[in-house]
């Protein structure tokens, strides 16, 4: 079966993050698989923001554990309270990074990463997995991308 994703990259963030969310919830609403959903999502995210990096990190025992990405090859494996990720699982929170170069402890699995955004998926109390997405430039993320990247993982 054949899928497609409309995007008009003309629009603003909000507008595009508002046409890719029901495109989404279809494409991933009859699939049970996680790694089938995270793996689509992961694709649509890129392919509408030509972001450096997005992809997730899955909570496997004590570390995360690389899970579907899309962009360079990255860490394989980020204990808890490390880089911006394990920070984020730590402390359930997301966090938005405008300057990687001064987020202390920050995990550089490439130069050019700048800035940075992670958003927990949280289930009763646990973080099951996080979405990480690294930008080539500072200052590219906001609570628009939180607001937007937190209702795309709660579609799982
Ligand atoms: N920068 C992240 C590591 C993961 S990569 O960016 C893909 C961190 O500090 O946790």
């Amino acid at each position: 079966m054949g899928e497609e994703i409309i995007i008009d990259k003309s629009r603003s963030k909000e507008e595009i993050y508002q046409t890719i969310f029901p495109q989404l919830e279809a494409l991933i609403k009859n699939e049970p698989d996680l790694i089938a959903n995270l793996a689509n999502i992961a694709a649509v995210l890129k392919m509408s923001f030509d972001f450096f990096w997005v992809g997730f990190y899955l909570v496997k025992n004590n570390a995360l554990v690389i899970g579907p990405f899309q962009g360079p090859i990255a860490c394989t494996r980020i204990p808890l309270g490390k880089g911006v990720c394990g920070k984020s699982w730590e402390q359930k929170m997301p966090i938005i990074v405008p300057d990687v170069g001064l987020f202390p402890g920050h995990i550089a699995c490439s130069s050019d990463s700048k800035s940075e955004i992670v958003i927990p998926k949280i289930k009763e109390d646990n973080v099951l997995f996080i979405l990480d997405v690294d930008s080539d430039v500072l200052n590219s993320f906001d609570e628009i991308d939180a607001h937007y990247l937190t209702k795309f993982i709660a579609l799982i």
